[in-house]
């Protein structure tokens, strides 16, 4: 492991500490394309920042890369793939293998420059809505997928509990302290934020804590041997309740209450930096994590105090004393140490955080360079300009876009091709783009086109991209124009949404507990308000899609057809259950009689029946394959595995307890909305008609109590749906078609 230490263009010196070995590239090759292992040459040749040239090798076959580090080799090596070999690796699974036998011929070589030197990848949730239960090949091929992109700097928390509880033990503390601390497998990054504290549905098991470490060591030598700097977790301050009773005279404060948990599950230990046992725990944890991982893999840590969490105190004087002991105990744990963190509370709790404020926190430490903020939310509610590009402080231009791992089609490609690049004109100290999506859920095209915008710095012309991305994601020849027009429709209307307002995946209300208001027309933080009309967006994208299939039905041998075929229809009955469900409302409130309600609420069933068929069709909308790969981690043991699958459960419906954020991570699953949002529904149509037919006032705090029981009993299934498919897909959706067009 070599430091160098790299002179960018911008004159800001970075300490840069990515291998400059090639092994990892010439590996990652043999497993994407491995009947092409000798055909590329990659060679690293000097320069600043991440360039790349592509071309034909001076005699032979194959394509030699020249590149200055071995992340932009990875880019390099994806250009040539995409571009000249008409093939991607997606979401939904690699199809680099189906780079031809003959590589076609570079010609002219091709250049290409990252135009910022970070490029960023996940949100410390992300962790948890769509990583919690990931095995190592499902990391294997995240991996490859972000250095193929020419990500270099991802987060990587998995795992962190194993050093910490370590770390918990020195001081003195207990196991069952420990324990009565630790966060369930599901929602461990709310624990690591300092926003929850303790398990419901059992304690953190041994053999979780032991695994997950294993995993970050595979994971963490993965990033680094793909030319990545992985973004390590630091210790933050939180301490187990028990902490204040042994020792006494230390520091000491709680945190703010979140989201509606009981004081034992929140309000946490919050160990001030000024106090000494910080600096020796926080070197103790990043000496232990330097002995695992190598001490130079990476000097950038991730830690966030205040995400969702407002200070003890909003005196300026104050938080410029809490960041700046935080990071003088960083610097005394490791000399090059960088502190990277979250800028989503400066919107998230924009009244606390006060520019005066702001500028105090950050003012706090020392050095531009000192710090990387993510700006959490670029794309629609950015904080860079009201805080003076955070004050001289480095900071990362980032796409969040997507809740809790909801799905719905929703994008704002205009912004994403034209801010970064205004934001880096006017903001010398932006030093990075990247994706800080809560989950990685749908909508590929929109996080796609921001990772290739960082190694372009004109802006990408939204509909030739849409075009070339078309064409290597369907990859069959021909290609029918009408899979091109369904594509210009969605990308010009759906994925061009200019309204701030609703600009994050659009969630379905077919997933919210049912009332009978408050569900539509929600913007902000979980829209659901539909900016489009869906009959001339969604419908003709749909129509056409069905069309190219029909026209060539290779298509349906696509697995990213048949995901985009399923996801679009289910995008259209989305949309349609809320004009059923306007129905249903007003039905009720204009004093229809119990057999109106009963017999307008049928379609929104009909719908939720219709959705789960067409859900069961495609292996990348079926519950089962969250709460099957939970339970895969525990073996044989039963008792774990169900508990694992409880956590899976819980996260996904009633998020808590007592569904303290009910249903803010929930999803369009087959098995899910066959079962738990349809009774729900069914209850709900039930209820209207019984207090007609009776007289009754509409309660809703009975009506919630009645659907928190149906989540609480639904939590504590265990799974016995198949993990198979059931149908075909494009029969599925043409049924729909006639049904709702
Ligand atoms: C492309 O890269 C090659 C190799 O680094 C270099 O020799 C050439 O000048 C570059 N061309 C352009 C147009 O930047
Ligand atoms: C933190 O909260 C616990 C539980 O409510 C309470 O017992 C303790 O006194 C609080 N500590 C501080 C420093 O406020
Ligand atoms: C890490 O880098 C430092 C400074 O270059 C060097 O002294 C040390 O030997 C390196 N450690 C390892 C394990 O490579
Ligand atoms: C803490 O603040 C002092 C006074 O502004 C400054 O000299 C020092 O460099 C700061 N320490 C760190 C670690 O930023
Ligand atoms: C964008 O690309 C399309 C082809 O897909 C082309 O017709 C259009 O002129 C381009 N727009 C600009 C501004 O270059
Ligand atoms: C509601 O309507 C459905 C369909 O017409 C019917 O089968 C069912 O019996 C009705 N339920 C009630 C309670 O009226
Ligand atoms: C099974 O898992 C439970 C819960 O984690 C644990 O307490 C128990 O010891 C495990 N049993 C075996 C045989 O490993
Ligand atoms: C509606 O009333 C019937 C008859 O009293 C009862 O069996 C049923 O549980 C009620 N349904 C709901 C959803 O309250
Ligand atoms: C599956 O779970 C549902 C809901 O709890 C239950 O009604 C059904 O009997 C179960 N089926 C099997 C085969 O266990
Ligand atoms: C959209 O199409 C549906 C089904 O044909 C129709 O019922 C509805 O009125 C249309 N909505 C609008 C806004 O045109």
């Amino acid at each position: 492991m070599r430091l160098s230490l790299v002179l960018l263009a911008s004159g800001a010196l970075l300490v840069h500490a990515a291998t400059t070995s090639l092994d990892g590239i010439y590996a990652l090759v043999q497993r994407q394309i491995p009947q092409h292992a000798n055909s590329f040459t990659f060679s690293l040749i000097d320069g600043g920042g991440d360039s790349f040239a592509i071309s034909d090798p001076a005699s032979g076959d194959g394509v030699s890369v020249q590149c200055t580090t071995v992340s932009a080799c990875a880019r390099g090596l994806y250009t040539y793939v995409t571009q000249f070999g008409g093939v991607d690796i997606w979401w939904t699974g690699s199809r680099l293998s189906q780079l031809s036998s003959t590589l076609p011929k570079v010609g002219t070589p091709v250049n290409g420059t990252a135009i910022v030197p970070y490029r960023y990848h996940f949100n410390t949730v992300t962790f948890d809505y769509t990583a919690a239960f990931w095995s190592w090949d499902q990391w294997q091929a995240e991996l490859d997928w972000l250095a193929l992109r020419g990500v270099n700097l991802p987060l990587a928390w998995v795992g962190y509990e194993y050093t910490l509880i370590q770390v918990f033990q020195e001081v003195g503390l207990s196991d069952e302290d420990i324990s009565s601390f630790l966060s369930g497998p599901a929602f461990q990054a709310w624990n690591r934020f300092g926003n929850i504290q303790g398990s419901w549905g059992g304690p953190l098991p041994t053999q979780w804590i032991d695994d997950q470490y294993s995993l970050q060591k595979q994971i963490v030598a993965r990033m680094y041997e793909l030319g990545m700097t992985p973004v390590l977790p630091a210790f933050t301050g939180f301490v187990p309740r028990a902490f204040a009773d042994l020792y006494p005279s230390s520091s000491i404060i709680n945190g703010s209450q979140w989201s509606g948990f009981p004081a034992d599950l929140t309000d946490v230990t919050f160990l001030e930096p000024w106090d000494d046992l910080f600096t020796t725990m926080q070197t103790s944890f990043i000496n232990k994590q330097q002995a695992a991982f190598g001490e130079n893999v990476t000097h950038i840590y991730t830690l966030d105090q205040y995400n969702e969490n407002n200070p003890y105190s909003g005196d300026t004087g104050y938080l410029a004393s809490i960041s700046n002991n935080t990071f003088a105990a960083l610097r005394a744990a490791d000399a090059e140490a960088v502190w990277m963190m979250q800028g989503w509370l400066f919107f998230s709790s924009e009244s606390f955080w006060t520019d005066e404020r702001i500028s105090a926190y950050l003012g706090g430490v020392s050095g531009d360079d000192s710090m990387i903020v993510l700006d959490l939310y670029s794309e629609a509610q950015p904080q860079w300009q009201r805080t003076n590009s955070y004050y001289g402080k480095q900071w990362v231009w980032c796409e969040l876009h997507d809740y809790g791992g909801n799905m719905g089609m929703e994008g704002n490609m205009p912004v994403l091709v034209s801010d970064p690049l205004s934001a880096l004109a006017s903001s010398p100290n932006m030093k990075g783009i990247g994706l800080t999506m809560e989950g990685q859920e749908g909508n590929e095209i929109v996080y796609d086109i921001l990772l290739d915008q960082a190694w372009s710095s004109t802006s990408i012309n939204i509909s030739a991209y849409t075009e070339a991305w078309v064409a290597r994601r369907y990859t069959v020849s021909p290609l029918p124009a009408a899979a091109q027009t369904a594509w210009q429709i969605l990308s010009s209307t759906v994925y061009s949404n200019s309204n701030p307002d609703t600009q994050a995946t659009i969630k379905g209300i077919l997933e919210l507990e049912p009332a009978t208001s408050g569900l539509t027309d929600r913007t902000g933080h979980h829209p659901t308000e539909i900016t489009y009309d869906t009959n001339t967006t969604i419908v003709p994208a749909l129509q056409n899609l069905v069309q190219a299939a029909t026209e060539n039905p290779a298509l349906l041998n696509v697995p990213e057809f048949v995901y985009d075929l399923v996801d679009t229809a289910r995008q259209l009955l989305a949309n349609r259950f809320i004009d059923a469900y306007n129905a249903l409302v007003s039905t009720y409130s204009s004093g229809g009689s119990a057999a109106a309600i009963n017999a307008t609420g049928q379609p929104l069933l009909t719908i939720l029946r219709d959705l789960d068929t067409l859900l069961w069709t495609d292996q990348n909308f079926l519950l089962p394959t969250w709460l099957s790969a939970a339970r895969s981690l525990a073996g044989d043991n039963t008792t774990y595995a169900d508990y694992l699958e409880y956590n899976a459960r819980n996260q996904i419906t009633l998020w808590g307890p007592d569904g303290e954020i009910n249903d803010y991570a929930s999803k369009q699953w087959a098995g899910l909305v066959g079962t738990y949002y349809y009774q729900r529904w069914e209850t709900f149509i039930g209820y209207l008609a019984n207090i007609t037919e009776s007289g009754q006032a509409y309660d809703s705090s009975a009506l919630s109590s009645q659907m928190f029981a149906i989540g609480e009993a639904w939590d504590a299934e265990t799974l016995n749906l198949s993990t198979l498919i059931n149908g075909d897909a494009l029969s599925v959706v043409q049924g729909i078609m006639q049904d709702y067009i």
